[in-house]
């Protein structure tokens, strides 16, 4: 299976993953992984993994759409059965997203439908959430709005900070997205009209 990855940042889902290949878990080969920003953390953890990389910087491009492009043709160069949003901090064009249509899943630290986009542990705090989580998902045209695959919960404990829930739900998700995308490898998950469907039941 081969699995493409784009990041805009440190890269520790990124890692799970090289870590879950390394581990024999996950049966699939990093084709590229792919960054929006030069100086992303994750850069030199495909480099020591020995996994093609890429740079393309939003910065450099005109438009959305032009640098969407841009992304495609160096992913579609290096071949990808599925590409996983890992940290990428771009919002996708619905070229890219209809391009990529059944193969393009993203994780988000979050209980979704729950807070959407940015600062989502500040924001499970103020509004006094009892759970907190994260969330993968097939990516749609709807910003952090496509089918759910799978979600890991967790308490949120009376002294939590922003950061400390983060730091809890990293690990949660550094868990799940390997075994989600061990479940793409094996040719379990699909989206279908039906919706997500896992050894063909609707989920
Ligand atoms: C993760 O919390 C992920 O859910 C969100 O961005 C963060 C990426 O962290 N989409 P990392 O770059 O994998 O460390």
């Amino acid at each position: 299976h081969r699995l493409a990855v784009l990041i805009s940042g440190s890269g520790t889902n990124l890692q799970a993953i090289l870590d879950a290949i390394d581990a024999g878990s996950l049966e699939a080969r990093v084709t590229l992984v792919l960054s929006n920003r030069a100086d992303a953390g994750g850069l030199q953890r495909a480099r020591r993994a020995g996994v093609d990389t890429a740079v393309i910087d939003h910065r450099d491009y005109p438009d959305r759409p032009a640098f969407d492009h841009a992304m495609i043709r160096e992913l579609d160069a290096h071949g990808a059965d599925t590409v996983a949003l890992a940290g990428f901090m771009r919002i996708l064009s619905s070229d890219f997203v209809r391009h990529y249509d059944g193969r393009l899943i993203n994780i988000h630290p979050s209980l979704l439908p729950l807070h959407r986009g940015l600062h989502t542990h500040a924001r499970a705090l103020e509004a006094g959430d009892r759970e907190h989580g994260c969330s993968i998902h097939f990516v749609t045209e709807e910003l952090d709005g496509g089918p759910l695959i799978a979600q890991a919960r967790l308490p949120i404990l009376a002294n939590d900070t922003p950061e400390t829930l983060s730091k809890r739900v990293q690990e949660y998700e550094h868990g799940l997205y390997p075994e989600v995308l061990q479940w793409r490898a094996a040719g379990r998950l699909r989206l279908t009209t039906q919706g997500v469907a896992l050894d063909g039941e609707i989920l």
